[in-house]
């Protein structure tokens, strides 16, 4: 894989795709829009998020945006037109929106974006979902994971993949404290026990986007788990600067 990822990503340039990213505001959405700017993997890039980011640098100046108010989505068809992949990075907290504002987020929001997305012809859906997700877990946080994993499924995209890491690992610029408290005591644990319940933001774009550029395999639904997604996006970290 190390070896084959530069030509990997150099047939995949020449294929001028197009891609949109929901939650390109978040903290792992930020790192991937980065990552997709860095690698010129796309000859289109659009978010679709419910407010316009300011962006300074150069490098950004020809990213697109879309302004949508997700309680509508049915008004912003257009939105979710004429992308090839599409990368969902959405999620809020049940501390930060309630149960219920939760539920909209990250089940209503992701599949009434994942319908669009394919009715407007993406063959490729990306989701960051979470370790342990599961439809019949009796935790609301994992159950509903689960259920939009699931739902998303039934769409039938050409390809569909699914992530679900562990802690992911970043400087949070919004307050949490207890994952600020989790990501301390991964800091202090064993490399091989950290690495198997955690991994750096970083790393989970990496695996994304060197999933995306590798061709698919025969099912139409692939899942990375944790150790997955860290052995692809550490796959050619020796090789970069
Ligand atoms: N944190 C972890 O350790 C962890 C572990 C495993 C999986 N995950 C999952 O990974 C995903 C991304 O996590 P993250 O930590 O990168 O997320 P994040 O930093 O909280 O960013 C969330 C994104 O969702 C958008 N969003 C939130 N509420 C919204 C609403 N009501 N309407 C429209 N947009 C809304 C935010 O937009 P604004 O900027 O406009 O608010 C932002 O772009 C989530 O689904 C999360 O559950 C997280």
């Amino acid at each position: 894989m190390t070896e084959a990822l530069p030509k990997l990503r150099e047939e995949f340039r020449m294929q001028n795709k197009s891609v949109f990213i929901l939650g390109a505001s978040g903290e792992t959405g930020q790192v991937l829009l980065k990552e997709i700017l860095d690698q010129r993997l796309f000859s289109k890039v659009t978010l679709i998020g419910r407010r316009t980011l300011p962006f300074q640098d150069e490098a950004y100046k020809n990213v697109n945006q879309e302004v949508v108010d997700f309680e509508k989505l049915d008004d912003y068809v257009s939105a979710f037109q004429g992308h090839d992949v599409g990368f969902c990075c959405l999620g809020t907290t049940r501390k930060k929106a309630g149960a219920e504002g939760f539920v909209r987020v990250d089940r209503d929001y992701v599949l009434k974006s994942a319908e669009l997305a394919k009715a407007g012809g993406c063959t490729h859906f990306n989701l960051l979902s979470s370790k342990g997700a599961d439809k019949s877990s009796s935790f609301l946080y994992l159950q509903v994971k689960g259920e939009v994993e699931a739902r998303v499924e039934e769409l039938k995209f050409d390809r569909y993949s699914i992530f679900r890491p562990g802690v992911l690992l970043c400087d949070r610029q919004e307050s949490r404290p207890s994952e600020w408290l989790v990501r301390k005591i991964f800091g202090s644990l064993p490399e091989s026990w950290a690495s198997a319940h955690s991994v750096p933001v970083v790393t989970v774009v990496r695996a994304m986007l060197n999933n995306a550029v590798r061709p698919q395999v025969p099912e139409k639904t692939e899942l990375l788990d944790n150790k997955a997604i860290y052995a692809l996006g550490k796959a050619d970290d020796a090789l970069r600067p």
